[in-house]
């Protein structure tokens, strides 16, 4: 069994319903892996430094296909550079009813409202701990849908107290748009007081931990021009170490008449990279050089990482692009890297 077997797990897994589909695949890679079952890593290294840390390659897996940290060494067994998992809450929650998650084929995209369906930072981090994949992983934390935003700083401050010692990095995610409210926290007086209580608090845990995990805010595309220098400059503020650019959009361009394209949530996949990439380059400007900032939103393709990381990324997350070609999509990615970088 190869990766291209692993291509035709993918396709035949494209012949269900999206939602049981994603959750099939998993635990079809999961079972190969405890049998012992190890693909050959991608063939390039391009080796990407961050954090401080080597990465055996610059392609990241982005948050929500592994919402409780169940899958990390079939995922790992992949060969990813990094591994974000999460979203995950205080409490554990259903997420919306579904139909939830929705295939635009046509479009290389989807459509999901899974509302931050997980099973609570306890379960993940039990996971967390018993992982045996050694590379980076990251823990993507949110609040609770009855956690009022008012509230919400005390949602992300039990999980980060929670994860700093045993995240390789933790994403704050202020942009999922089907938990009413979160997106609101990235206003900047708002977004101010919220960092203030999280880089208070990450101090104090670095001194108990004796290591200062990095946080990273994970972004909108939606917000609009005038808002990304205030928010870099809220971020840098507080000694933020990175950002995410950037999650699923409310805006459906260039859907008009798709199937699927009324339905409400958040829209990822190839008609979101024009918006992801508006909202990096302006970001990069306004961002210092050294600080990391990890592009995500419609990677269908080796050079579509590339162009990731000509517009400023340091490093790439990938989500749609597989479910859409599978994990064939990661070794392209790495060796378009590899060979850029030559
Ligand atoms: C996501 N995404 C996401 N992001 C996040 O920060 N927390 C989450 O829980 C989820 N959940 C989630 C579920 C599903 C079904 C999808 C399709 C996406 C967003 C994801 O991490 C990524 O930022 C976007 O999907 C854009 O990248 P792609 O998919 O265009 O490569």
């Amino acid at each position: 069994m190869n990766r291209r077997h692993l291509g035709g797990l993918v396709k035949a897994a494209a012949l269900l319903p999206p939602e049981p589909a994603h959750t099939l695949t998993l635990k079809a890679l999961d079972r190969l892996v405890r049998l012992g079952w190890h693909p050959p890593p991608p063939a390039v290294e391009q080796p990407c430094r961050l954090w401080g840390r080597m990465l055996p390659n610059g392609v990241g897996l982005a948050a929500g296909l592994d919402k409780n940290g169940d899958f990390i060494d079939a995922l790992g067994a992949l060969g990813f550079g990094f591994i974000e998992i999460g979203t995950v809450t205080p409490r554990p929650q259903p997420g919306n009813p579904p139909p939830r998650l929705f295939r635009l084929r046509r479009e290389l995209a989807l459509i999901n409202r899974m509302g931050f369906n997980n099973r609570g930072v306890d379960h993940l981090l039990a996971r967390l701990k018993n992982a045996r994949w050694p590379g980076l992983i990251g823990v993507n934390i949110g609040k609770n849908r009855t956690t009022e935003a008012s509230l919400a700083g005390a949602d992300y401050l039990h999980c980060l107290r929670l994860l700093h010692a045993h995240a390789g990095y933790i994403a704050i995610n202020l942009s999922s748009p089907n938990t009413p409210g979160l997106r609101g926290l990235q206003q900047p007086p708002v977004l101010a007081a919220l960092l203030t209580q999280l880089a208070e608090e990450r101090e104090r845990l670095a001194a108990r931990d004796g290591r200062r995990t990095p946080l990273a805010v994970k972004l909108s595309p939606d917000l609009d021009a005038a808002a990304i220098p205030a928010i870099a400059a809220v971020l840098l503020d507080h000694d933020i170490d990175g950002a995410i650019i950037a999650n699923t959009t409310l805006a459906r361009p260039g859907l008009e008449g798709s199937r699927h394209a009324a339905e409400p949530g958040g829209l990822s996949g190839a008609p979101l990279k024009p918006l992801a990439d508006l909202c990096l380059e302006r970001f990069r400007r306004v961002w210092p050089a050294d600080r990391p900032l990890i592009a995500s939103g419609g990677i269908m393709s080796g050079v579509d990482a590339a162009d990731k990381l000509a517009r400023g990324a340091t490093a790439v997350q990938l989500y749609t692009g597989l479910i859409y070609r599978g994990p064939v999509l990661l070794d392209e990615c790495a060796a378009t890297l590899a060979a850029t970088a030559r």
